[in-house]
């Protein structure tokens, strides 16, 4: 199903199912919207990048296992129920031990990996997903 097909009126959305269908790290599945923002879910394992995003903050919250968002000075540790916002424009990478799920709010223009581009490095037309 196109992930739009999702953002309907009436609709329900499930985090934890909606990740149930996602199998590959650090590929944000976008499963609705909120004015400006996108509601995400990713499944994170290792690292990303170090990245910043000059003109969006970024949410992360975790719904299952633990995330670190390292800073150059210092980091953010998640735990299940925890969220964080990164601040736009500081540099930051996310790592995850072990498998961890979350889910995101973003700005519709937030690049994945802000300004860096990597093999990892997903456009929002595949955070849709295709499937
Ligand atoms: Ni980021």
């Amino acid at each position: 199903m196109c992930g739009l097909k999702k953002l309907h009126m009436m609709n329900v959305v499930n985090l934890i199912a909606e990740l149930e269908n996602v199998h590959d790290y650090w590929s944000p599945r976008i499963v609705g919207r909120v004015n400006d923002q996108y509601i995400k879910v990713s499944k994170l394992k290792g690292q990303l990048v170090w990245h910043k995003h000059d003109n969006e903050d970024e949410l992360f919250y975790v719904l299952k296992g633990s995330l670190a968002i390292e800073y150059e000075d210092g980091k953010a540790e998640l735990n299940e129920g925890d969220f964080h916002v990164v601040p736009k424009g500081k540099m930051h990478n996310p790592v995850a031990e072990e498998e961890c799920w979350i889910a995101l709010i973003e700005t519709v223009t937030t690049a994945h990996t802000g300004d860096v581009m990597t093999d990892k490095t997903k456009t929002v037309k595949q955070q849709f997903g295709t499937t």
